[in-house]
């Protein structure tokens, strides 16, 4: 779906493009939720024709390479769909959340790649946006799904609901705690989608479809004890928790402790738990449990649903 062929409309764009909670309990692939932080900051600038530079500030390793790193592979492809095959650029990364960890770092520096590029071009249309933000998600994990890209890209709570014609449902959640444990781990998606079953029973596609059902009545009315009472899976997590050691014993000391709900993130290992005005209490409980089970330390944080990805300022 290319767009008419346009000039650079601008010299230099930064975006901020925030972390997200994939699948969010029972939509795998579908739902997904933007929290208000991390973010990363993407700084673009046109340069010559051809010539592609990146430079990445980030405690962790992050490719450089502009077929590699998905911000500007992101960028590059935006580009293509608006006619600029042979765009020139240079862009800064400066990753605010760790690679690996489960909450959408590959899809906050797409979007916020894509988004950088589309602004620069002057290109308002979100859903080509969306479209070059998840060809650099499946630079990373192997398959383009959308859910952290949808969320990061428009905030709140998205749903995949039709992949095919690229229908994503938007609800502005009300506001909660979140509380966000990640720990010191890495697991790949690519790696956690493919130790998930090709076929599901009858009774697991059943409980989902039921969840999820639920999860989008209890967003649209904005009560948080329903939102979090159907944070549970089937297709997944059960799966995945092979490899997220000590999720159970997480799980039970965020419930015990108080939280309203608790899954894990994406494809893990982030675990997250909707707190009810107990959020220092849930989070400490959860990293000593991690700790005590597994032997994990992790980082955590609490935060509550975000806006999405955001053009800090254009010239
Ligand atoms: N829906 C994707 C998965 C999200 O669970 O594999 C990955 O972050």
């Amino acid at each position: 779906m290319p767009c008419q062929e346009l000039e650079m409309r601008y010299n230099r764009a930064v975006v901020s493009s925030p972390a997200t909670i994939a699948n969010f309990g029972p939509g795998f692939d579908s739902f997904g939720l933007c929290l208000e932080s991390p973010v990363d900051l993407i700084s673009i600038k046109s340069g010559k024709p051809g010539s592609v530079q990146v430079k990445v500030n980030a405690k962790d390793s992050i490719p450089s390479d502009p077929d590699k790193n998905t911000a500007s592979y992101s960028a590059s492809r935006m580009a293509e769909l608006c006619g600029h095959p042979d765009v020139g650029f240079t862009m800064s990364i400066r990753k605010g959340m760790r690679p690996g960890s489960g909450i959408g770092s590959s899809a906050a520096s797409s979007v916020g790649g894509a988004l950088a590029m589309a602004s620069l071009l002057g290109v308002r249309d979100k859903v080509l946006v969306l479209e070059a933000a998840a060809m650099g998600e499946e630079l990373i994990s192997g398959a383009r799904h959308f859910d952290n890209v949808a969320a990061a890209l428009y905030g709140g709570f998205t749903a995949v609901a039709d992949l095919e014609k690229r229908k994503i449902i938007r609800v502005k959640p009300p506001v909660f705690d979140i509380v966000v444990v990640l720990p010191e781990i890495e697991v790949e998606t690519r790696k956690a989608r493919e130790i998930l079953p090709r076929q599901i029973s009858l009774a697991d596609a059943v409980h989902n479809l039921s969840l999820a059902s639920g999860m989008m009545h209890a967003m649209t009315k904005r009560d948080v004890p329903e939102i979090a009472s159907y944070l549970d899976d089937r297709i997944s997590v059960p799966y995945r928790k092979s490899l997220v050691p000590g999720f159970d014993s997480v799980r039970d000391a965020a419930m015990g402790a108080g939280a309203l709900g608790m899954s894990l993130g994406g494809s893990g290992p982030a675990m997250f738990a909707i707190a009810d005005g107990n959020a220092a209490e849930v989070r400490t409980s959860m990293t000593k449990a991690l700790k005590k089970a597994a032997g994990i330390g992790c980082s955590s944080f609490v935060t509550r649903p975000g806006a999405g990805a955001k053009l800090e300022s254009l010239s």
